[in-house]
């Protein structure tokens, strides 16, 4: 009886990290998102490539970033340029090979990184050849346990995340097919076990192979109701105007990410970051119910359209606190592939900019940067007619309404080429012609610049990060927000802690100076974004967007 007891406390323990100190690398890591056509032209034809990458490791290591997740290189016909997978075992040609992918494996490895591929589960493209199979499949071999993909004859009212109605006709099998999101983006159908062990193994050949985890595709649509039920009707225009109750978030993608977890698991610490669209506490349920043993972390996307108050911010981080504490981290973003890049959200100022990402840095939580968020690159301004992102043509929007709710139907305005130097295509590429064209800006904002300014966002990003990766209270720490009673107007606080390790980090989001007496007792200015911060004894004076991380 007292054995059994000791061996189930210990159980207990055990699965408390923080009390035996070694909580997982995923939840203490940071992260450097690549845009892999984007990043660097390793061969001049004008799109980014593996080799490319490899190139540019020794610029993320030294910015500081642990990790980086690359955007899907696999074989694509590229309609979604990657996110249409009819390979997930190959390279599509433009980016390289198997080979390179290994070897982009080893060489993140070689320089104690992580890496993350970029997962599309929910859906493959239309030119997968499961899909040819399932359109020939003839009807005495059909059904919902054998079908690769999602078939009906009677479609019901469930509308696509982009566009109108979800089911597409197709002419060859004379049925209709769900895709949830673009028509050459077919649903998986999870409930074939043959799907389901498939998608699987592909997991675990990326596993065997070395990848530290994935980034997980529209995860909580893995799921559709098994009989097809009619979504309610909503006001809200976002979903078009129903409800996806039965296309999103069922019961069964939940298990599906305890059954995903379990075989990463099995490689030792993988991490698994969902795309998970919906609030707050649908993410969370991704994530587990006490513990944590679905998804190590999922995106919050309500972030992704901050608005740049301490009002705002002091909001969302006391929500996050409460959805997400031990064993459960945050994970903080404020650019991505889809959406407007922070800098144009914040009118392109550089000020701005660092006061948000040093925020971003100090936070209890993993915090996702998107490629060229480290040099302030904004949106480019391109045609919604000639688009190469596909939404703009199945989305008929004009851009003025778009632009009411500071969104972009064309994201080719944020994939635009990494801004590596004042050179020809901004040093992305030697080609006559990128696939994507420069941001006209390239020459004042870009890495050469920007590595020799001594005041630029890049340096502030890297003088952080440098703290972050030694002390303790930033990487691993508690965080306890200060009360805005206590602060001046605009201004937001928190402690971070770690056993007797203490820093402060007070942040202006107002634009006019501030002076305030210490929060505490704290004496070493360790990052200051501005020059116009000051400590003197008790008295702290922080510029208009300043802000300070300040220790012992
Ligand atoms: C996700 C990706 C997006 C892609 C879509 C369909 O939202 O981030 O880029 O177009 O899924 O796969």
């Amino acid at each position: 009886m007292i054995k059994n007891f000791t061996i189930c406390l210990l159980l207990v323990l055990s699965s408390c990290p923080v009390i035996f100190g070694q909580s997982p690398w995923y939840h203490h890591t940071t992260i450097y998102q690549i845009y892999p056509r984007s990043f660097y032209d390793s061969n001049g034809d004008g799109i980014g490539d593996i080799p490319g990458i490899i190139q540019k490791l020794d610029y993320i290591k030294s910015l500081g970033y642990e990790t980086i997740w690359c955007s899907p290189f696999f074989a694509s016909p590229q309609k979604d340029f990657g996110y249409d997978v009819s390979d997930y075992r190959q390279i599509a040609p433009e980016y390289g090979t198997l080979a390179d992918a290994e070897r982009l494996i080893a060489e993140v490895h070689q320089r104690d990184m992580k890496i993350l591929f970029d997962m599309v589960m929910n859906h493959t493209s239309d030119e997968h050849p499961w899909f040819a199979e399932d359109r020939h499949r003839k009807p005495e071999e059909r059904g919902a346990r054998r079908d690769y993909y999602v078939w009906t004859d009677q479609p019901n009212n469930w509308k696509s995340m982009v566009s109108g109605n979800a089911w597409r006709y197709d002419t060859i099998r004379q049925q209709y097919y769900y895709a949830a999101f673009l028509p050459f983006q077919p649903d998986l159908n999870y409930r074939n076990a043959k799907v389901k062990e498939a998608m699987l193994d592909h997991v675990r050949f990326w596993l065997r192979k070395g990848v530290d985890g994935f980034r997980l595709d529209i995860f909580n649509s893995i799921y559709e109701d098994d009989s097809l039920r009619n979504n309610p009707t909503s006001g809200n225009i976002e979903s078009h105007m129903q409800r996806p109750v039965y296309t999103a978030n069922r019961p069964e993608s939940l298990q599906f990410a305890e059954e995903l977890r379990a075989v990463c698991d099995s490689f030792g610490e993988r991490m698994l970051l969902g795309e998970i669209i919906g609030d707050r506490s649908v993410s969370r349920k991704y994530c587990g119910d006490k513990i944590n043993n679905r998804l190590t972390l999922a995106f919050d996307f309500e972030m992704l359209r901050f608005q740049f108050s301490a009002k705002y911010f002091a909001k969302l981080v006391s929500n996050l606190e409460n959805d997400f504490p031990e064993p459960f981290m945050p994970a903080y973003v404020f650019s991505n592939h889809d959406r407007r890049r922070s800098m144009k959200r914040l009118n392109n100022d550089e000020s701005k900019a660092k006061l948000l990402h040093l925020m971003q840095l100090t936070l209890r939580g993993v915090p996702c940067m998107y490629y060229g968020e480290d040099v302030g690159m904004t949106d480019a301004k391109l045609p919604y007619k000639t688009a190469l992102d596909p939404i703009p043509h199945y989305v008929k929007l004009p851009r003025g309404i778009v632009n009411m709710v500071d969104e972009t139907l064309n994201r080719d305005e944020l994939r635009t080429p990494m801004q590596w130097s004042a050179d020809k295509n901004a040093g992305f590429s030697t080609a006559e012609k990128t696939w994507l064209p420069v941001n006209s800006d390239y020459k004042n904002v870009n890495v050469a610049n920007a590595s020799a300014s001594d005041s630029s966002l890049l340096l502030l990003i890297k003088q952080t990060l440098a703290l972050r990766n030694k002390t303790k209270a930033l990487s691993h720490g508690a965080l306890k927000l200060i009360s805005a009673e206590q602060l001046p107007a605009h201004v937001l606080a928190y402690k971070r802690t770690w056993g007797n390790e203490k820093v402060v980090v007070v942040l202006n989001f107002g634009k006019r100076e501030v002076e305030m007496s210490v929060p505490g007792t704290f004496s070493k200015v360790e990052v200051s974004n501005s020059k116009g911060n000051k400590l003197s004894g008790e008295k702290l004076t922080l510029a208009g967007w300043g802000g300070v991380v300040l220790a012992r």
